[in-house]
């Protein structure tokens, strides 16, 4: 674990690396001055011929091993005027820079920007993630040490600890999404969830396959036939004394998307294990939630299964229904995420929830729309939609609110059942999000498709490439600001 501590005074303190601030071309953040008085020309014909401009993004490393107490002199820009996230990619980019030194000082936290110690801290941790428990020749980040300059010890040890749970909890997302197919079968993702139960003082209920007819899960029940391993709907309860609130979040929990016997191409299954990024996203979020211990009633809830085409699977055509009595024909396996969800939505629905918010990896449509670092957000509310909105826009995650218009319901009608699976091509983001509407009842409701960024494209300044955890900091704000 990475050792977080406040240090006095910039003059005496003593790391391998300095990370200081800049807010555009030559306005120096904090420390600055001194550092610019310590170095003089040194400095100045450095940057120049870095062509440092401190913009959002740049960043130049200056070796300043026997001008300074530190080895190396990090500058990074965060432009004229940050806000929180900013400052939090700022800190990842030289967090990314500083991961191969032990001990690193900065005055980021120092910034006038909302929640600075806490977005500075995460976005020093965030970066040091690696994936690399499959490797021969492991490359871990070395950094053992961050040192607050002129923080208050109490300060800085309450946002060390903010910090800390937030980006443990990302980490176990990522880590969740990231692992092989074969290593997270449903029953593995049961275990975690039972831990993270045992950890936080949760409670836990986890339905299993002879238990499914009882319940009604008509949608897990059949998207979970084409597969060799026991699916489960896990439940996990976050139960405060005096709550202040109730929320309901449910993932979808696909944990290898094959398409069921709507096969896809091999293309379409290469990043598939990151079809329960939803469910990722929901145990991480409790484990947060009970670390936190905010004061609000919260349920997660999570199917999980395999979509696999084996002898036993759901055809196209045949006809499920799922927990809320609704029937679904079923015209293409492969909108699988939906079904499952649709027992899910329909479980916490009955408990009369203030809020459901589900996160899903629900269709190939949202990316196209939205390209890969913005999720689709749609609701039921106007309070509901501009509640996660502010979450999102508080947690530094990308969200983009999207319409439910009634006069595309008919995309979902269907020649047999209540609705079918699937809806034009056009727009199928929405129509996913219309069918999942149908299971909410009359409670207020969130959807987001994850699709695009539960797996981040490229290494960038927090982000390492692959499981990004995206959804956690959003359903941790949503929950804290709900006990506000
Ligand atoms: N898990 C996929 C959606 C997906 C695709 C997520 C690409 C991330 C990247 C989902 O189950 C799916 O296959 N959706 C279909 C729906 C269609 C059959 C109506 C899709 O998007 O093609
Ligand atoms: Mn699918
Ligand atoms: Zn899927």
């Amino acid at each position: 674990m990475i050792d977080i501590a406040a240090a006095t005074g910039i003059e005496s303190a003593s790391a391998d690396v300095l990370v200081l601030p800049v807010l555009g071309e030559r306005n120096w953040g904090p420390g600055g001055d001194w550092v610019a008085g310590e170095l003089g020309d040194y400095l100045t014909a450095y940057i120049d011929e870095a062509e440092f401009q401190g913009k959002p993004g740049s960043v130049v490393s200056v070796p300043v091993r026997d001008r300074l107490a530190f080895k190396t002199l990090i500058l990074v820009g965060l432009g004229p005027d940050p806000d929180t996230e900013t400052l939090r990619q700022a800190a990842g980019t030289a967090g990314k820079k500083a991961s191969a030194n032990e001990s690193l000082a900065t005055t980021l936290h120092q910034l006038d920007v909302p929640e600075a110690g806490v977005a500075a801290l995460e976005g020093l941790l965030l970066a040091q993630y690696r994936f690399d428990k499959y490797r021969t020749e492991k490359k871990p980040s070395k950094l053992a040490q961050i040192l607050l300059i002129d923080a208050e010890p109490d300060v800085a040890a309450e946002a060390a600890g903010r910090a800390r749970i937030t980006v443990e909890a990302v980490n176990l997302a990522r880590d969740l999404i990231n692992e092989p197919p074969a290593a997270k079968s449903p029953t593995a993702l049961v275990e975690v969830a039972q831990e993270i139960a045992t950890t936080g003082g949760l409670d836990i209920t986890v339905y299993e396959p002879d238990q499914f007819e009882a319940e009604r899960f008509g949608g897990l029940i059949g998207v979970a036939a084409g597969s060799h391993e026991p699916a489960a709907m896990i439940v996990l309860r976050h139960e405060p004394a005096d709550p202040k609130g109730f929320i309901a979040i449910v993932g979808k929990g696909i944990v290898f998307d094959s398409g069921g016997l709507s096969l896809k191409p091999p293309s379409g299954m290469e990043t598939m294990k990151t079809d329960m990024s939803g469910a990722a996203v929901v145990l991480a979020t409790m484990q947060a939630v009970a670390a936190l211990n905010l004061p609000v009633r919260v349920v997660g809830v999570t199917p999980v299964t395999e979509n696999m085409p084996g002898g036993g699977a759901q055809r196209p055509g045949d006809v499920l229904t799922p927990r809320n009595g609704t029937t679904v024909e079923v015209l293409n396996t492969d909108a699988e995420g939906r079904l499952v969800l649709a027992d899910g939505l329909s479980l916490v629905a009955e408990e009369e929830p203030d809020l459901i918010v589900d996160a899903a990896t629900l269709t190939g449509a949202c990316p196209v729309a939205l390209g890969e670092k913005i999720a689709g957000l749609w609701g039921n509310t106007d309070d509901a939609i501009d509640q996660v909105k502010a979450a999102a826009a508080d947690a530094g995650e990308a969200v983009w609110h999207m319409p439910l218009p009634s006069y595309y319901r008919k995309n979902i009608d269907s020649d047999v059942a209540d609705i079918k699976n699937t809806g034009t091509r056009y727009g199928g983001s929405i129509n996913a999000a219309m069918f999942l509407k149908e299971f909410v009842g009359e409670v207020p409701w969130v959807h987001l498709d994850i699709a695009g960024p539960a797996r981040w494209p490229d290494d960038e300044h927090y982000q390492v490439k692959g499981g990004s955890g995206f959804g956690v900091r959003t359903l941790v704000k949503l929950i804290e600001q709900a006990g506000e």
